[in-house]
């Protein structure tokens, strides 16, 4: 049966280091929600950090993991706030899950903002190793296609963590 929208999960979208963990609590915060990172939950069933994960096991068995624990947390859950790693939109049946039962917000940032944050992030990304700047830009663009299935949308670019989650609150009430 169809959850009414207001009970609908919140799901966070958007490209690695744009602070869909950072926002995804405060919005959970002031909506008196749960919060749910699934990267963190990954990181739990596989006791290990993401970048052991990937070495250990390959990404192919993270995805395949990751997969399961968005369908689990956004099908059969309500009232929650859900923060996305960064790559799993690239899976159909991620978009679908998310698409059908939850309201997904893209944390949007322009390539030149983001690229100011990659030294911050770089270390604990194991998709970023090996790649030359140009080839990281290529995957933002294709992420950013994927990204485009969306139910709305907030410009993190000069925004403050706090202001983005504010206005996530905001359009939904
Ligand atoms: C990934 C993004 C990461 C994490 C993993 C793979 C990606 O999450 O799931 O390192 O492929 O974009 P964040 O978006 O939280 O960095």
């Amino acid at each position: 049966q169809e959850v009414p929208i207001r009970e609908k999960n919140i799901v966070l979208i958007g490209f690695m280091g744009v602070g869909k963990t950072t926002i995804g609590q405060l919005v959970a915060k002031k909506l008196y929600r749960d919060f749910i990172d699934i990267d963190e939950e990954i990181n739990q069933s596989f006791d290990l950090p993401t970048t052991e994960i990937f070495r250990l096991h390959g990404e192919a068995e993270f995805r395949r993991v990751e997969r399961e624990t968005i369908v689990h947390h956004c099908a059969h859950s309500r009232l929650k706030v859900i923060a996305l790693g960064g790559g799993a939109y690239m899976q159909e049946e991620v978009r679908r899950v998310c698409l059908d039962h939850c309201i997904v917000f893209l944390i949007d940032l322009s390539w030149d903002s983001w690229k100011d944050r990659l030294p911050l992030i770089l270390d604990s990304r194991p998709v970023l190793q090996n790649k030359t700047l140009e080839e990281i830009e290529e995957l933002f663009l294709t992420r950013k296609a994927a990204y485009s299935l969306h139910n709305s949308r907030v410009d993190a670019d000069q925004l403050e963590p706090e202001k983005t989650a504010e206005e996530i609150v905001q359009s939904i009430k």
